[in-house]
């Protein structure tokens, strides 16, 4: 399953996507992909600030390319960062992808080589928070 095609290819994405972060203050450079309900992928990489607060992550990133580019629902997504083996989406990254995924949700946790490991959005943000119950 980690070596699938589509799923290879998300990783990709989400390494193309690493080449285009603005991150000189880190220089922990990440990128993310998501594969939305259209079936296309949309990309994103982490923008820092002088001003630190100021930056932001890659999966916002590509969250706003997928809403922009018309789609609302992701439905797998790939992460990856240059220095560190498994790079798991922040707190408020798992918030944000929340927001336009559901429990099912296939998270990608990659390095330079690919999909290392597998997780749901259900395992990443157990007990989340929810208006209705
Ligand atoms: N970063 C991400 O882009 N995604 C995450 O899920 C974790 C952290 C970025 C933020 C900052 O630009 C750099 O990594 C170091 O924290």
């Amino acid at each position: 399953m980690l070596n699938e095609p589509t799923t290879h290819a998300l990783f990709e994405a989400a390494r193309e996507a690493m080449g285009f972060a603005h991150a000189p203050y880190s220089k922990f450079p990440v990128g993310a992909a998501i594969r939305a309900e259209d079936g296309k992928v949309y990309k994103g990489a982490n923008i820092e600030n002088l001003s630190f607060p100021q930056g932001w992550c890659a999966e916002p990133s590509a969250i706003s390319a997928m809403v922009m580019g018309g789609a609302r629902q992701i439905k797998e997504i790939a992460v990856i960062a240059e220095k560190l083996a498994l790079c798991p989406p922040c707190g408020g990254c798992r918030q944000k992808i929340a927001e336009f995924a559901s429990a099912e949700t296939k998270v990608y946790l990659c390095d330079e080589s690919g999909v290392q490991k597998v997780m749901t959005m259900d395992e990443l943000l157990p007990f989340s928070f929810k208006t209705e119950l």
